[in-house]
């Protein structure tokens, strides 16, 4: 096969393209293997800016199977950082949401390419929607475990993957360790990207939702088919609907924004743990 023929191949097969879009990461950051991959969502942006050395920033359209986001405060790039540790992160600053309708492939392409390029840990963070009047605001939160409303999986075929301790209580404990404050509690994930009606989020909090939002399920689940462990933090951007005032993504981003340096701080100090 030649070089277009390998690709053409590799569009139809998921893990062929994760394992060529790790070779174009090793390639052109220079890092052959990264030990942790981190997606960061609405808040947990600077976070990139703190927890080690930057090594290299690639703009997402250069790696293979990554598409430029359509969301106004998520950035198009993945880079690679030094932790003080010596272990490299691989920061996932594409992330394609279900609701793009590209299909849930390209929702798990980031998660399955740290997975190729060696990462065994996998960080998922989001802004969400607090159910639990507990979570305030500007607050974050462990996700304990989810409830995925999507109606859709990432895994293909009859391959029956394992979700208990989906979030591995043993990075719970760690982060836990860096920040004994941290509330956790069960993420549901929806599809969006409407935000839901006050009826829904009763019915969400009678069937044990705490947090809301339209990420994070579904890349954990391929997270945890690939092999490694998942570690899934929120904002709490707003009240869940109904809850509050009524909802905007301007609000959501603005409460991002304030919680920023906060975040960035904590999750310094969770990776420092691991
Ligand atoms: N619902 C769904 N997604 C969200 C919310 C919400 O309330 N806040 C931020 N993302």
């Amino acid at each position: 096969m030649n070089d277009a023929q390998d690709h053409a191949a590799s569009i139809d097969d998921p893990a062929a393209l994760a394992a060529e879009a790790a070779a174009a990461i090793a390639r052109l950051t220079g890092v052959d293997r990264h030990d942790i991959g981190l997606t960061l969502g609405s808040g947990w942006g600077k976070a990139a800016d703190v927890i080690g050395e930057t090594v290299a920033v690639i703009p997402a359209e250069q790696v293979p199977g990554f598409h430029v986001s359509g969301v106004p405060g998520h950035s198009g790039t993945l880079r690679s950082i030094r932790l003080a540790s010596g272990k490299h992160a691989l920061v996932i600053g594409a992330r394609t949401h279900f609701y793009e309708g590209r299909g849930v492939r390209a929702v798990v392409h980031g998660v399955r390419t740290a997975a190729a390029a060696g990462a065994t840990t996998m960080i998922l963070t989001n802004g969400a929607g607090g159910i639990d009047p507990a979570f305030r605001a500007g607050e974050p939160v462990l996700i304990s475990d989810h409830l995925n409303l999507t109606a859709a999986s990432p895994i293909e075929g009859a391959n029956f993957v394992d979700l208990t301790d989906l979030y591995a209580s043993r990075l719970r404990d760690l982060a836990r360790e860096a920040e004994p404050a941290l509330q956790q509690g069960v993420y549901v994930q929806l599809p969006g990207p409407h935000y839901e009606t006050p009826a829904e989020i009763h019915y969400l909090r009678v069937i044990g939702g705490q947090i809301v939002g339209m990420s994070t399920a579904l890349e954990a689940i391929a997270a945890r088919q690939a092999g490694m462990e998942v570690l899934g933090l929120s904002l709490i951007t707003n009240p869940a609907a109904g809850m509050g005032d009524p909802l905007s993504h301007e609000e959501v981003l603005a409460e991002g924004k304030a919680a920023e340096p906060r975040l960035a701080e904590l999750l310094s100090r969770v990776v420092a743990r691991l």
